[in-house]
């Protein structure tokens, strides 16, 4: 086995209230079971990994824990058909980081049905600064082009969009040729958030306040949700006939209430996306769509470069919400 006895890695360790992250080796029982063993080149930041960063809103029951939700590498060894070492392949979820160790470590294992293979000229960090929060964008727009909501068919809105997640929502709907609103608390970013091809910038604020009215002017013909919330509720209520709304966020809070007026009245569609665990064929399809609809050069403009040791102050930066766009992590620096 090509896999050494420990390896590095950013754990965590029990500490007193909270898990402590720290950088150091790990033993290679951390790893879960699994047909295909992964040397990590890269990772990422979500919102869920700076939590488990920094010890917050997860029960951890054995230490070292790695976390890591997103991770891509080279295959080492595989048991399965599907893959052979040197195949490069991205693992986007499906409990890594959150139930068993995850991309922030040298070594990784996971079964061959989860992995995804690197798209064709792409690189295994740039399937990074894509990440969770990139493939949940793209199978968003999958799901405004189900519920029939073409270029042609009105604006879109991006909310929580100067996020990974609304960045990347923002800069393929404009490539797709869709026109794209940007909702931002973050103002100071009108120019970021054009460059990506956005062709409006509404103040957070002008949606949080939740809707005055069941049906009110009809602004958008379909939106990306990353904030939920309140501004959920606004949105629900100004979109036009036979609307979707692709569901992926809560930034701005988890519950919300809305009148079911615009349902049948106007026929509005509310979709959940799930990121996490969904049927990878699904995810098969966003991983092939994904190089279609992001140049290389909106790839460059949305991601930050950044190294394990970068982590614990970034999670700090991304629960804050002064993160811009996605950070990809050099896992092997
Ligand atoms: N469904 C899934 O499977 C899935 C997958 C990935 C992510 N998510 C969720 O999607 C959301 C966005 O993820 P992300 O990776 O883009 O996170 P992110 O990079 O942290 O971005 C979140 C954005 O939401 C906005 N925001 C932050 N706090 C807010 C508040 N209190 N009220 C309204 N807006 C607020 C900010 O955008 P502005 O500064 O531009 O306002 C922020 O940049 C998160 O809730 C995440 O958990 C879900």
């Amino acid at each position: 086995m090509s896999m050494p006895e420990t390896f590095r890695a950013l754990f965590l360790e029990e500490g007193g209230e909270r898990p402590v992250p720290k950088i150091g080796e790990v033993p290679r029982s951390v790893l879960p079971e699994g047909d295909v063993l992964i040397r990590v080149s890269h990772s990422t930041i979500n919102y869920k990994d700076a939590m488990m960063v920094k010890g917050v809103g997860y029960r951890i029951k054995d230490f070292p824990f790695v976390p890591g939700i997103d991770l891509a590498g080279t295959v080492e060894e595989s048991d399965s058909p599907a893959f052979r070492p040197g195949d490069q392949v991205v693992l986007n979820g499906y409990g890594a980081g959150e139930q068993f160790a995850g991309g922030y470590a040298a070594f990784a294992r996971a079964k061959a049905e989860w992995l995804v293979p690197v798209p064709d000229g792409w690189t295994a960090r740039d399937t990074m600064a894509v990440g969770t929060a990139g493939m949940t964008a793209m199978l968003s727009i999958l799901e405004l082009e189900k519920g029939g909501i073409a270029p042609d068919a009105g604006t879109i809105l991006v909310t929580g969009a100067s996020g990974g997640l609304g960045s990347m929502a923002i800069a393929m709907l404009a490539a797709l040729g869709y026109r794209v609103e940007a909702s931002t608390g973050r103002l100071e970013e009108e120019a970021y958030l054009t460059s990506l091809g956005a062709a409006g910038v509404i103040p957070r604020a002008e949606l949080e306040g939740g809707a005055e009215r069941p049906l009110m002017a009809r602004r958008w013909a379909g939106c990306i949700d990353a904030v939920g919330g309140t501004t959920l509720s606004t949105v629900i209520s100004s979109l036009d006939e036979r609307g979707v709304i692709a569901s992926c966020g809560l930034a701005g809070g988890n519950t919300f209430t809305a009148s079911l007026i615009p349902f049948f009245l106007r026929g509005v569609r509310l979709i959940g996306i799930e990121g996490g665990h969904g049927p990878i064929a699904e995810r098969r399809t966003a991983w092939n769509r994904i190089p279609q609809a992001l140049s290389r050069e909106r790839l460059e403009r949305i991601t930050t470069d950044a190294v394990l040791g970068d982590l614990p102050a970034l999670a700090d930066e991304v629960l804050a919400g002064r993160v811009r766009g996605r950070v990809a992590i050099d896992v092997t620096a």
